[in-house]
């Protein structure tokens, strides 16, 4: 089959700008494709934050990108996703993206995101011009990329790029990117297009909706998110929109980054370790107690988590779990995260009150980050809601069941602990996101750790055995992309088609 041009538009990218899960997702997908042939270029803002290294090259013609009263000037660098045949550009403009912060700064998410990432969006689409390269297919990416099925329906359409499909995935419906009606004319789309099913939603622009009405396929991250969303309780006041687009709408798991995350060849650790021989987690263990002030024994079960510190994580309920925890289990926890202020501050407070007990790092460290998946016994994630979720497949991939919440990507990813049963689990699951279930689920593991040793160590086998790489989904992806391509471009009625 012949090999297909895909453009991914995204507002993160690992490993140059991250601010969660997308921007894994969005620095592994196309790897894989580009390792099964296919031309993938991606384009990415250049926010303020971002080093320009040697690596980097500015291309010399200016970009001039059609955005409200008057042609908005960037300028493009390109480089290369590391270990891959990929170009990435990103499109400089310091009116627009010379802050470091990717949505929010010191004081909220940023008043002009709007008008920022439907630059962002129309350059994109204007760098692709530019460059003579029509893909077959731009994969899209969240909120801040939804007008670009936008203009290729409506200011695009008749254009030789208004022939490629888009496929729009949804990595987190909580998001939406609401701005009121000077994001329409900002983007010098028709005023028609304020209408229910186009982008507005409540008397106001919808950039996730308008992406979710104009995409030619939509995918989200998991299987179960994909039916949660359908639902009213799931849907973030968009399920009728997803349930108009359901038969173009799939769950595709997320896959992981193989090459980044594993325990055998991490660079991060003071140890490496494999399913085979798991001495070198111990030494991880052991730094990982030192690393946070947690108290040296190699005995102890330590239950780590990595997060951001939003509602959707459900962090909280750890925070009020804890003192219940400290008191009645013989426990330690080592956390990262960052975010929501009360809940730093009640972590910390936690760290100061519970000293040598619980380990706190507030803040973004990457490199923490594997060492707490290396060195933890368990991986705590009580998400509300959780789209895939990446960190629990981290945490089984280096031997650390997950105390996860049974919701989206965590059913699709943990296979739920049974005592006595050697049946492939993975890790530890609850229903209800409730601080209650939270507590007696960590006393389950903490059971499991101190008296059923043998399963303990057939759980990270299981998990570490798994098959986690974006090689099957990668596949899903590709079969997605014909379908969409095939849609957008039908062949005319009196042809026949080849078999
Ligand atoms: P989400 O995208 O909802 O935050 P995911 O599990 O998909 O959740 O991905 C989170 C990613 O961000 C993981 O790579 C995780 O290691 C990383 N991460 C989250 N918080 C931090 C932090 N405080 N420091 C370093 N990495 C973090
Ligand atoms: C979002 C979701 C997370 C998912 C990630 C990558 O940030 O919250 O569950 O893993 O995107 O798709």
């Amino acid at each position: 089959m012949r090999p297909l041009r895909i453009l991914f538009v995204a507002p993160e990218i690992e490993p140059f700008v991250k601010v969660g899960g997308l921007a894994d997702m969005v620095g592994a997908l196309p790897k894989a494709l580009a390792a099964a042939g296919h031309d993938v270029r991606m384009v990415c803002p250049a926010y303020g934050s971002l080093r320009v290294t040697g690596e980097w090259t500015a291309r010399e013609e200016p970009l001039g990108v059609e955005v409200g009263a008057r042609t908005h000037w960037a300028r493009t660098w390109q480089t290369m996703l590391p270990g891959a045949r990929v170009p990435v550009y990103f499109l400089e403009h310091e009116a627009f993206f010379g802050r470091p912060e990717v949505y929010s700064g010191p004081w909220g998410a940023h008043g002009d995101n709007d008008l920022r990432f439907i630059f962002f969006s129309r350059g994109a689409l204007t760098l692709c011009e530019q460059l003579g390269w029509i893909p077959d297919v731009i994969h899209c990416h969240d909120w801040t990329t939804g007008f670009v099925p936008v203009f290729l329906n409506t200011t695009l359409h008749g254009t030789p790029l208004g022939r490629a499909a888009t496929v729009f995935t949804i990595h987190n419906l909580e998001h939406q990117g609401y701005a009121d009606r000077r994001a329409l004319e900002f983007a010098r789309l028709p005023p028609t297009e304020f209408r229910s099913d186009s982008l507005e939603s409540d008397g106001a622009v919808n950039l996730l909706k308008a992406g979710l009405y104009h995409a030619t396929k939509l995918t989200t991250v998991s299987p179960t998110y994909a039916h949660e969303i359908r639902t009213p309780a799931g849907g973030c006041g968009l399920d009728d929109v997803l349930n108009f687009r359901g038969a173009d709408l799939v769950g595709i798991l997320n896959g992981i980054d193989t090459d980044v995350w594993d325990p055998a060849t991490d660079r991060h650790l003071p140890a490496n370790y494999s399913a085979g021989d798991l001495e070198g987690k111990a030494a991880c263990k052991a730094a990982l107690q030192a690393r946070l002030g947690l108290a040296r024994d190699p005995h102890i079960a330590v239950f780590g988590a990595v997060s951001r510190l939003a509602a959707q994580k459900g962090l909280d309920l750890l925070a009020e779990a804890l003192p219940y925890v400290l008191d009645r289990m013989h426990v330690q926890f080592a956390i990262l995260g960052t975010g929501d202020p009360g809940l730093e501050h009640a972590f910390r407070s936690a760290a100061a009150h519970y000293a040598g007990r619980v380990g706190v790092c507030v803040g973004y460290d990457n490199s923490l980050a594997h060492l707490i998946q290396a060195g933890s016994d368990f991986f705590v994630m009580p998400s509300r809601a959780e789209p895939c979720g990446l960190t629990q497949m981290y945490a089984m991939r280096y031997g650390t069941p997950p105390v996860a919440r049974a919701t989206g990507g965590l059913v699709d990813t943990v296979t739920q602990f049974t005592e006595g049963r050697q049946d492939g689990a993975t890790g530890f699951l609850f229903q209800d996101a409730n601080a209650p279930a939270l507590y007696h689920t960590i006393g389950w593991a903490c059971a499991t750790y101190y008296d059923r040793p043998a399963e303990l160590l057939a759980l990270r086998r299981h998990g570490m055995a798994r098959d986690f790489s974006w090689r099957a989904s990668a596949d899903r992806y590709l079969d997605l992309y014909r379908w969409a391509v095939d849609a957008r471009n039908p062949l005319p009625s009196n042809t026949v088609a080849p078999d």
